[in-house]
């Protein structure tokens, strides 16, 4: 059974993960806007990555007895005007999401759940990722500057990128 603690905890951070789906797919309008199809489609994964986040914690409160509380959605704002900008929000975004896990697995520790932890072991690694991939491509950008058809050769490899359904846990 989930502690009364843990269990707020998993369910806040359900909210946020959503608000990650809901902020990346606000993104993907923005680069459709710029008819950036390659950005479009990482964002489009994206939002699918940030939709299985969400649901891996739903099913994990399930698992363990807790119940699930759905939380207002914030309206999600794209900070940035260009491409570079939108990214250094993207990284600065997901920067938030790991001090959001770390906090997890504070609260975790804290309420002694060593099966909560070992499941947010997976959530941990993947923002080393998120963050790696998101760093990356706004080294890019940056190199970029304002060349047109370096922007376009990128937005060619974005393209590339397909959703993978994570197995979480
Ligand atoms: Fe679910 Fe991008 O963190």
């Amino acid at each position: 059974m989930i502690s009364e603690k843990m269990e707020k905890a998993f369910n806040e951070q359900i909210n946020k993960e959503l608000y990650s789906e809901y902020l990346y797919l606000a993104m993907k309008s923005f680069f459709t806007e710029l008819n950036l199809q390659g950005f479009v489609n990482w964002f489009d994964v994206q939002v699918q990555e940030e939709h299985a986040h969400a649901m891996g914690m739903y099913d994990y409160v399930h698992e363990r007895g807790g119940k699930v509380e759905l939380l207002t959605i914030d309206k999600p704002v794209v900070e940035g005007k260009t491409p570079l900008e939108v990214f250094e929000q993207t990284l600065k975004h997901e920067e938030f999401v790991t001090s959001r896990i770390n906090l997890l697995m504070d609260v975790a520790e804290e309420v002694k759940d060593r099966a909560a932890l070992s499941f947010l072991d997976w959530y941990l690694k993947e923002q080393v990722e998120e963050e790696a991939n998101v760093g990356g491509i706004l080294a890019t950008l940056k190199l970029i500057g304002d060349d047109k058809k370096a922007l376009l050769m990128l937005d060619k490899d974005l393209a590339a990128r397909v959703f993978n359904p994570p197995v979480i846990g």
